[in-house]
């Protein structure tokens, strides 16, 4: 086959599989047959893999599903199907406790009338919940990847902050042109990366905002706060095609302090160290009125410091495991958001003393500790390796029977699967693809 018609199939393809994510995006409608299995990938790189020489060598009929399988996905069930009919393992969400979630958020913030909230979309990757976090009151999305970012650009969301460095000239271009369909901010902690990202946004003509990644105690990137503060602001005021927005204090491991007084001490910290990165800026005479930061566990204190304008929570929505030890005011687990996101499994094997899913290591994160069983009060998950998950004591659990697991940490447990089933009273009610998953590239 011709290159030429080869360009001309791959066009074709394209346009239909953009009409079809967009059928799902947009009206997440009865989903059927292969055509519902197809979901968008970036062009070029399904074209450069097309004509690799390897594919070339294949008869028509063999390039043709190769093809179609580089940039097809299988859901695990069609929307209206019973839970029982859903292929597993799959991940679940629970519409009514995640609407819940939104709307618990959206009330919160009330509270803070001058704060605004820009949920992290790490957590979840999916362009379609993002819609759902912006129509409850969020005025953009951060994401921590590039290939985040591009997901939630592409599927509509028109003011993305990355909240994480992007090096690499490649990488800078792509994101400079995510800025010529929405506002794009990023954060840096280097003259070098200031320099690229102007050098790339002047290439495409377009604008990049530029937050400075403050060290608030967490140790990863940012800068200290002090002189390197207003250092790197000037360097950014200095160049062309980019603009200082302000700063980026955030301490993921605040998060997770158990106890609110411990996690209250630990925020006063943080905000101790903004002001001095703001102090720093007025010194040199640079005007800031942009503070972000906060996630699940501590948006509430940022949003109450007077310091920060707005807050990150991303677990807020799904909640997994860890989350759930987190405790209130009165040391009682925190309540304020309901779990919805599980892993559908399969009991596939039982014996005397246990019984196996297939839920392993390709299908959960361990990072934060195992799954717990849903509605299972002595039931335990054991690691089973790659493919399996050991539940002890087996009760009285058959093959065939499902089981719902609570992820012990949500977002690296997202980033593992490809689809996110949205359930509701039993049934399958949306399907919508983790556009952003993967390592990030
Ligand atoms: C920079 C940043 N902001 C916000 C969040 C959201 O935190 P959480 O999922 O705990 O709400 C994260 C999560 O790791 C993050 O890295």
């Amino acid at each position: 086959m011709s290159d030429e018609i080869g360009l001309c199939l791959c066009a074709m393809i394209h346009v239909v599989t953009q009409r079809l994510n967009l059928t799902l995006l947009t009206s997440m409608t009865k989903s059927d047959t292969i055509l519902n299995n197809l979901c968008v990938k970036d062009f070029r790189s399904v074209q450069s893999q097309y004509f690799s020489t390897s594919l070339r060598k294949l008869p028509f009929k063999q390039q043709f599903e190769s093809f179609i399988r580089m940039f097809s996905s299988r859901p695990p069930c069609n929307v209206g199907d019973s839970v029982t009919d859903v292929e597993t393992p799959a991940l679940l969400v629970c519409l009514k406790k995640l609407e819940q979630n939104l709307n618990t958020l959206k009330e919160a913030m009330k509270a803070y009338p001058s704060v605004k909230l820009r949920p992290h979309a790490k957590t979840h990757k999916c362009a379609m919940l993002a819609r759902l976090q912006i129509q409850s009151g969020a005025v953009g999305l951060c994401c921590q990847k590039l290939t985040e970012a591009e997901a939630l650009v592409q599927g509509g969301i028109q003011d993305v902050l990355l909240s994480n460095q992007v090096i690499n000239k490649k990488k800078l271009l792509r994101l400079a042109s995510l800025a010529r369909s929405a506002h794009i901010a990023v954060c840096v902690d280097s003259e070098r990366n200031i320099e690229d990202l102007s050098e790339a946004a002047k290439t495409l003509d377009v604008m990049l905002d530029i937050v400075i990644e403050v060290n608030v105690g967490g140790f990863r990137c940012g800068v200290e706060p002090g002189p390197d503060v207003a250092r790197l602001a000037k360097k950014v005021m200095s160049l062309p095609n980019i603009r200082f927005k302000g700063l980026h204090c955030y301490n993921g491991r605040n998060q997770h302090i158990r106890s609110l007084a411990d996690r209250q001490a630990a925020v006063n910290e943080v905000i101790e160290k903004t002001k001095l990165a703001l102090s720093a800026l007025k010194e040199s005479e640079i005007e800031c009125n942009y503070v972000t930061g906060g996630g699940t566990g501590t948006f509430h204190l940022e949003a109450a410091s007077e310091v920060f304008t707005e807050v990150q929570p991303g677990s807020y929505v799904f909640m997994d495991v860890d989350y759930g030890l987190n405790l209130d005011g009165e040391e009682k687990f925190v309540s304020e958001f309901q779990q919805s996101l599980y892993i559908l499994s399969t009991v596939q094997s039982v014996a005397e003393n246990r019984a196996i899913v297939d839920v392993g290591l390709k299908a959960v994160s361990l990072d934060s500790g195992v799954p717990t069983v849903k509605n299972s009060g002595d039931q335990v998950y054991i690691s089973g390796g790659d493919e399996h998950g050991v539940i002890v004591p087996p009760g009285d659990l058959k093959v065939g029977d499902q089981l719902w697991l609570i992820p012990g940490h949500c977002d690296p447990t997202v980033n593992m699967h490809e689809w996110i089933v949205g359930m509701r009273d039993g049934r399958v009610e949306s399907i919508w693809p983790i556009g952003g998953k993967g390592p990030g590239i």
